[in-house]
């Protein structure tokens, strides 16, 4: 099944004199799927639209149709996938250093000196308000690092079908990524709009509507994925990385092509990118203090917010037992016969 209405690319339409025309044309079919789609209440927008199961906000939603239409993958490609909330900001600093530990030193790493979302972006909000060919010639060293909160059943063929393109996938316990949403989007949400209160925010999480929710479908689409390409998808969860950061940035080295030799270890590089890509050390940045990380006009973040606590098991302190409770049936329910389990012990 087709996941996106064709573009004017794929349907070769007459009339195009130019690249300004068809990205026109392409707007406007996207502007007409849109308006034929239940929506939800939105988090950080007044609406969530829901499209083949999955809920995006309206620009969201945009933005991974113009990816359809306009992304090429290169074979050496790495991507991270990840559900908002569940680590993206730490592991992309992670990755970022691992892959390119050769080409920068630690005391001047660009990690000291820009947000992880600068050294490895977004995908999805790279294109939409963007000329598409410039990610052809953007210049970005190989392997390129980009991103997606994309659910894996929704994401261009292009980038599933070739195998040479690898994924790494991030997860974490559900109610501690419902806490963090509530409070990272609270503090994004427009002031016009009324407060979004923390149980109108529980019962919204556990319907699925939620930016590129259900959150359990979007980890199973990728799960399932991994266990049948484990050499394409790597699945890692926030919780082991929080235990066992060491053994975590082994793997990504190894699964992505980039082991660690025998004589680094013993250097000590792998402790230096864990020190590096710390809560403690990214959140006392002055970058991460004090800058603007700028998605698009629409979705300008402060740095700050993407570092909170860092901690596994926040959500007692906010969720009532009832509500954990409710969240874990839901889990287990969700995840039953899958193989995965959410177990923080
Ligand atoms: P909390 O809100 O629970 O503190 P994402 O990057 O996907 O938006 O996820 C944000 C969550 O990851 C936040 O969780 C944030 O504090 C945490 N985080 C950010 N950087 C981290 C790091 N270096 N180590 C551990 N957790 C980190």
């Amino acid at each position: 099944m087709a996941a996106f209405p064709p573009s004017p690319r794929s349907e070769n339409i007459s009339g195009e004199k130019n690249g300004s025309d068809l990205i026109q044309k392409t707007d406007e079919i996207h502007r007409e799927t849109l308006l034929n789609l239940p929506t939800g209440k939105g988090w950080m927008t007044e609406h969530l639209v829901q499209y083949q199961g999955f809920w995006f906000s309206p620009n969201g939603l945009k933005n991974l149709m113009w990816l359809h239409d306009h992304f090429n993958p290169r074979p050496t490609d790495i991507f991270l996938a990840s559900f908002p909330k569940t680590g993206t900001t730490w592991l992309k600093a992670l990755v970022f250093a691992t892959v390119n530990r050769t080409r920068h030193g630690f005391s001047d790493h660009p990690l000291l000196t820009n947000n992880p979302h600068v050294c490895f972006p977004f995908l999805d909000a790279y294109l939409h308000e963007k000329d598409p060919s410039f990610l052809d010639h953007d210049g970005s060293p190989t392997p390129r690092l980009l991103s997606t909160h994309a659910p894996y059943a929704l994401l261009p063929d292009s980038m599933t079908a070739n195998r040479r393109c690898k994924f790494v996938y991030i997860y974490r316990d559900p109610k501690d990524v419902l806490v963090s949403k509530w409070h990272f989007l609270r503090k994004l949400r427009p002031q016009e709009l009324p407060p979004l209160s923390l149980e109108e925010a529980f019962e919204l999480f556990c319907r699925g509507i939620s930016h590129n929710g259900p959150f359990w479908d979007h980890v199973l689409g990728y799960w399932k994925a991994s266990l049948e390409l484990p050499e394409k998808i790597l699945f890692l969860k926030y919780e082991d990385l929080k235990k066992e950061p060491f053994v975590a940035v082994k793997r990504i080295g190894e699964f992505l092509g980039f082991p660690f030799s025998l004589e680094e270890e013993r250097e000590g590089v792998v402790e230096n990118i864990v020190k590096l890509c710390s809560f403690e050390n990214l959140s006392s940045l002055e970058v991460n203090r004090t800058s603007i990380h700028n998605f698009s006009t629409d979705i300008l973040v402060d740095n700050r917010h993407f570092f909170r606590k860092g901690i596994v098991g926040d959500s007692k302190n906010y969720l009532t037992a009832e509500m954990m409770k409710r969240l874990d049936e839901i889990t287990s329910h969700k995840l039953s016969g899958s193989g995965l389990l959410f177990h923080n012990s």
